[in-house]
């Protein structure tokens, strides 16, 4: 990331009239200490960083410092990029925000393709005149498109990173050298949501320098991704953070936002949120897809959910998620869940009248208990593996097809 102040950047004082404002009142000190800003040049605050559903495009997104017109320019080759996609417009227009998130349609299944970003600053925009700056481009970067019909699909999960960036590189690296299809975040990356610096040290930096540029990553909340005063932007600077399904290879994956842990009604979520009915809409929506081909014909069918439909306690969230999900779940034969949220890590194999799956879940935050969790499903095996933070496997587990 460059957001540092350059040499060339223009400084000016602020206005006239405020200054003058500030003469009438100590004339002295203004002249002697004027108000100066310092106008930072337009620049990539972070990015770019790929995010997909599998379903037939990629996301490139990434943040400037002001606002702008963006695109990406794309090709098979560095040399020749022939190809521009924009952001995507609503309600007829086009993006003209700091907030770039471009899908790059049409992609060729298992293809290597190289891309750049490129954004246009606005300097003014009057309703009648928009004045534009300088353009910036990023470096030229590369990604394979995957091919959903795959043999095998393989990706790592990362849970309960609570607010300590070193960790994603960290426990990435403990997998060095291996190609994954995606980069799974199952929640609790954050304690709360503060503000825009906060997801870009805590999170997006780290991860667009980790891996975030080349392997696409997707994203569900935890619950304390629910909390504070900027939970209500957040999903602004994801492409993925809601509850979806996608077929890759052999898988069907489902993913779910279970929410909040504590019942709605607790005083600290101060009559703002209403996860109960979130939960409902997702069971409809999940007693639905298994029905569906997709879900019926996968060789397996992982479920991905911070909250762990089983084992992490009494409170009102957890056990409301036993009660709506598993039933659905044990219906549709689901092959595995994938979860975080209880800071233990631990294999549950199937328990009779109760989950007819696996639930394995991953540890964190702190020293020892933080966990990288690895998966490999072929058509006919699907293997899991969980290192702890040295790199030692602390969980092996493998399933095959029924
Ligand atoms: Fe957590």
């Amino acid at each position: 990331m460059d957001n540092k102040i350059s040499a060339n950047r223009r400084s000016f004082l602020k206005g006239g009239l405020a200054l003058g404002g500030l003469s009438l009142l100590n004339p002295i000190s203004a002249v002697a200490n004027p108000v100066v800003l310092e106008e930072e040049e337009f620049s990539i605050k972070v990015g770019p960083y790929l995010q997909t559903d599998f379903n037939g495009s990629i996301a490139v997104l990434w943040i400037t410092n002001k606002n702008c017109n963006s695109w990406v320019e794309y090709g098979e080759t560095p040399e020749q990029m022939p190809k521009k996609a924009y952001g995507e417009g609503e309600l007829g227009l086009l993006p003209a925000g700091r907030l770039n998130c471009v899908k790059l349609p049409d992609l060729k299944p298992d293809c290597k393709y190289y891309y750049r970003i490129v954004s246009r600053e606005i300097v003014s925009f009057q309703p009648y005149k928009v004045t534009y700056g300088k353009t910036i481009q990023g470096a030229i970067e590369h990604f394979v498109n995957a091919d959903l019909k795959k043999e095998e699909v393989s990706f790592v999960m990362l849970n309960d990173i609570h607010d300590r960036p070193n960790s994603i590189p960290e426990l990435l690296s403990l997998d060095k050298g291996n190609k994954r299809d995606f980069v799974f975040f199952n929640g609790d990356i954050f304690d709360y949501q503060t503000n825009e610096q906060q997801i870009i040290d805590h999170m997006l930096e780290p991860c667009v320098s980790a891996f975030a540029k080349t392997t696409p990553f997707l994203y569900v909340r935890g619950n304390h991704e629910t909390r504070g005063v900027f939970a209500r932007d957040f999903k602004t600077y994801f492409h993925h953070v809601a509850y979806t399904a996608f077929t890759l290879g052999p898988v069907r994956f489902i993913v779910l936002d279970t929410g909040e842990d504590k019942e709605d009604s607790h005083p600290v979520y101060a009559e703002l949120v209403d996860f109960d009915h979130y939960r409902v809409k997702q069971a409809a929506w999940l007693a639905q897809e298994i029905d569906r081909k997709e879900f019926k014909k996968a060789a397996f069918r992982i479920v991905l959910m911070h909250i762990p439909p089983r084992y992490s306690g009494d409170g009102h969230g957890a056990k409301h998620c036993t009660a709506l999900f598993e039933p659905i779940m044990n219906r549709g034969k689901v092959d595995l869940v994938l979860s975080g949220h209880t800071h233990k890590y631990k294999v549950h194999p199937p328990a009779k009248g109760q989950n007819n799956y696996p639930i394995i879940i991953g540890g964190g935050p702190l020293k020892g208990t933080k966990t990288l969790t690895k998966v490999l499903a072929t058509k006919t095996e699907l293997k899991v593996v969980m290192l702890n933070d040295s790199g030692t496997e602390v969980a092996d587990y493998v399933i095959a097809t029924r």
